[in-house]
């Protein structure tokens, strides 16, 4: 049988694709902290990785692979989840384990960050380009575009709401992936809990520093 063919396997390709993406997220906020240094750091750094052809594509093939097994394989196995629940209540109504909220609602803040995603794309990579020069080399002012966006306050609410939702399925996520990979045992549980939520309040806060620090610096 092939790993998709298994709901075991299936859920492990989900569970290593967000995997990646947890690693991105995290890189990403990382790079983004540039802002906070300056423009010339900031544009210098985000020309250097869309010069970088190889690592440029073979990052956006990575991480569009990753997204559609993660999207397809979590909304199969939420389905098959759900079904099973309600066979199980048919013959037991009571005595399940109630799972945590977070990892209940995983489809819906997946959905709302999957178009989230896609709007981020078209208002930072698709949107407006002007130019600017450093040492005789021209580049895209990303920068200048950040700071406008994130100079409107109904934008940066949306982004907020948006980067907690990112954060809460994070930090139920990455607790789950090490117990997809087997890396669990009851007595490291706690940790790999508490993990889960550090990792997931440091992406979110980095990320949330960055428009909040555009705001104060801008007026
Ligand atoms: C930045 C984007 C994302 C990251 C970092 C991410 C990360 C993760 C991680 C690490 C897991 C745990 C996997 C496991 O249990 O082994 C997970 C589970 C899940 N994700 Fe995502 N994810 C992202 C986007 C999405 C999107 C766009 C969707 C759907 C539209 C989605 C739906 C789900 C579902 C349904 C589960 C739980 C499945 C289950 O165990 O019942 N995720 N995610």
């Amino acid at each position: 049988m092939s790993l998709i063919q298994s709901s075991m396997g299936r859920k492990l390709i989900m569970g290593v694709c967000g995997g990646v993406w947890a690693l991105f997220v995290f890189g990403h906020m990382a790079g983004n902290m540039l802002i906070l240094v300056g423009a010339e750091a900031y544009n210098k750094y985000a020309h250097a990785i869309v010069t970088n052809k190889p690592l440029l594509y073979g990052t956006e093939v990575a991480l569009l692979s990753t997204l559609v097994f993660h999207v397809i394989f979590g909304v199969v196995l939420t389905l098959k989840n759900k079904s099973a629940r309600e066979q199980k209540y048919a013959m037991t109504p009571n005595g399940e384990k109630r799972t945590s909220l977070a990892s209940r609602t995983m489809i819906y803040h997946g959905t709302i960050i999957l178009f989230f995603i896609v709007y981020h794309l078209i208002t930072f990579k698709y949107g407006k380009e002007t130019f600017v020069t450093y040492d005789g080399v021209q580049m895209r002012d990303l920068h200048s575009l950040v700071v406008e966006v994130f100079q409107q306050p109904a934008y940066v609410m949306g982004y907020v709401v948006c980067l907690m939702l990112l954060g809460w399925h994070l930090s139920h996520g990455v607790s789950s992936l090490f117990q997809t990979m087997g890396l669990n045992h009851p007595k490291h549980t706690p940790c790999i809990k508490m993990l889960g939520k550090v990792y997931a309040v440091v992406v979110t806060l980095g990320f949330i520093s960055q428009p909040l620090y555009v705001i104060m610096t801008s007026f």
